[in-house]
């Protein structure tokens, strides 16, 4: 039987603009610093993180955390737990973490709590998909790509079951597959 692929929600085109318009406005935003440190948060933000990081016309550095997520398969939220730190200090730094997407915030809020007591000169959030109606804090998102509905999405860096995540676009998952 022919696998499916996911529906469309959001499409290749659309998803290269606006990352461009978002490294268009850090650019802008960060003119003045010597330089940015991305942070990126493993797996799901390494297409993002490359595109993005690709387009901004400031110094950067790029590093990256990896923390405990959902399960495999499961749309249960687990504790959020560090399993792989940063390589560099982030002292007297810029920081923006860059998130693939923002679910209930519990990962973003704990990441927040986490790299601010380092000591970074100033510490912001970029994600590329927030799904409002999860959002169970209210984590700030300094840069944001996409509100979505309430669905599991794939693609983009994305995953189900580790799957899909080199999609072109955002594409949503039927219940069940
Ligand atoms: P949060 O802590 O609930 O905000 O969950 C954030 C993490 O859950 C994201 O960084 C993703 O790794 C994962 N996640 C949440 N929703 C989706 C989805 O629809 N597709 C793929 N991963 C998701
Ligand atoms: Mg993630």
């Amino acid at each position: 039987m022919p696998a499916t692929q996911p529906a469309v929600l959001v499409s290749e085109e659309r998803i290269q603009a606006r990352v461009s318009e978002l490294a268009r406005r850090i650019s802008e935003d960060y003119a003045a610093a010597d330089e940015v440190v991305l942070v990126g948060v493993l797996r799901g933000c390494y297409i993002f993180l490359a595109d993005l990081s690709r387009r901004l016309t400031i110094p950067r550095r790029i590093d990256f955390i990896a923390l405990a997520s959902y399960g495999q398969t499961g749309t249960v939220p687990g504790a959020v737990r560090l399993i792989m730190d940063l390589r560099g200090d982030i002292a007297g730094k810029h920081v923006i973490i860059v998130e693939d997407i923002v679910d209930t915030g519990n990962t973003l809020q704990y990441l927040l709590g986490a790299l601010r007591p380092r000591g970074p000169a100033s510490l912001k959030t970029c994600a590329l998909l927030r799904k409002p109606d999860r959002i169970r804090t209210d984590v700030p998102i300094d840069y944001l790509g996409f509100d979505i509905p309430d669905v599991w999405v794939v693609g983009y860096g994305l995953d189900y079951g580790d799957r899909n995540r080199a999609l072109p676009y955002i594409g949503v998952v039927e219940a069940g597959a």
